[in-house]
């Protein structure tokens, strides 16, 4: 299957326990999903009802908890601007991150994997330790000293071994990457398998929409996983002859930290030596996402464009949905406040989707600080 703007130079993942290219290149998979709507009909609502369009053998024992179609609710915003919202905050170990750590540790068990790590600001490192208890796999979970209580107490209930790592988000990397070396790499950047866990998400939508796309997908810009997901998952779906159109991407980003607005304006080409600032918004807090070339091309290819926002913004956006009945993390409110950025530079209305990625309770004694201050 050829996407609209993929780099030809690809490498592609095999059905083995590769995880990188042989000069530790990034890999995609490379796999012809296929799709029959009328198949669907039967079929839980989980993610794993697009299962022909997962590229998991079919032999595989399915590492799941019957994650996913999580219900897209209408939102109105104070200023009269409305998007509909996927309630990803909803997942079994909430946040959206289940669906890539589903697939992931689905495949680690097919191939036979005993021991994996992963590296995460928190919730992708929970997600992973959920499964991999599932499939009981043993793993150590590295994180930055920073990481929420709630977070680090989640992974290790899970019965994952913490690595607590003296330095930041990038430092963390590095040293779950060097122990990867030695083990199997269920990072969420490195490891394709994750992205068509997350590229469900944009088989919902379509699903949810009665198989129409949306004008735009307002998503969160860290790692990709989300970027990068919904571009393979529409990409899948129009060259299927599903839908028509990809929507644009509109990815959002903390002023503080913002590595792919300033590769999309162009005011910063050497993605590795950006340097950010702290940031309240903890999930999106990466200076240098490994696959920042493949989320600029989403961006540009699905015609949308990246929106920064202030501490301030996503704290006024955090109370707003707060008065609204939803606790989410302050991560998810950052989107938010781009989302409602977003549809107040539009001409004309759209149908715009987003989500709310992560539940609040993750973050509880950050989000106590932060209303001391804001
Ligand atoms: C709650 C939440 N939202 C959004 C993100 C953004 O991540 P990504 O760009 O990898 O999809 C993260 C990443 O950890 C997160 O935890």
């Amino acid at each position: 299957m050829q996407f609209i703007g993929q780099n030809s130079n690809s490498f592609y993942a095999t059905k083995n326990k590769i995880w990188h290219g042989v000069n530790f290149e990034l890999l995609q998979i490379d796999f012809q999903p296929t799709f029959d709507r009328l198949k669907l009909v039967n079929r839980p609502f989980n993610l794993w009802r697009y299962r022909e369009a997962i590229p998991i053998d079919i032999e595989a024992e399915i590492i799941s908890f019957e994650e996913g179609f999580t219900p897209l609710l209408p939102l109105t915003f104070k200023d009269g601007t409305k998007a509909l919202i996927k309630q990803e905050y909803l997942f079994p170990s909430g946040s959206y991150k289940d669906r890539g750590a589903s697939i992931l540790i689905t495949q680690a068990k097919y191939l036979g994997i005993k021991h994996l790590v992963q590296d995460s600001s928190g919730n992708a490192g929970a997600s992973i330790a959920t499964y991999a208890k599932k499939a009981q796999i043993s793993c150590d979970i590295y994180v930055p000293e920073d990481t929420s209580v709630a977070k680090t107490t989640q992974i290790s209930a899970m019965g994952a071994n913490i690595i607590t790592v003296q330095g930041n988000r990038k430092e963390t990397a590095k040293q779950a990457f060097e122990a990867a070396k030695k083990s199997y790499y269920a990072s969420h950047c490195y490891n394709p398998y994750f992205f068509h866990g997350t590229k469900t998400i944009a088989y919902e939508i379509c699903e949810q929409l009665d198989w129409k796309t949306p004008d735009s997908i307002v998503l969160p810009a860290g790692n990709g996983t989300l970027i990068l997901g919904a571009y393979i998952g529409f990409n899948e779906l129009y060259h299927l002859g599903i839908i028509a159109k990809i929507p644009k991407i509109i990815a959002i980003q903390s002023e503080h930290c913002c590595p792919i607005y300033k590769l999309f304006n162009k005011e910063h080409f050497l993605i590795e030596k950006y340097e950010a600032s702290e940031t309240i918004a903890e999930g999106i807090a990466i200076p240098n996402p490994v696959r920042a070339l493949e989320m600029l091309e989403a961006i540009t290819y699905s015609h949308g464009t990246v929106i920064l926002v202030s501490d301030d913004e996503i704290m006024s956006s955090w109370k707003e949905m707060a008065a609204s009945g939803y606790f989410i993390e302050p991560t998810s409110a950052a989107c938010i406040a781009g989302l409602n950025k977003y549809l107040n530079s539009l001409a004309h209305t759209e149908i715009c989707v987003s989500l709310f990625s992560g539940n609040g309770l993750k973050s509880i004694e950050k989000i106590s600080k932060m209303l001391t201050i804001y």
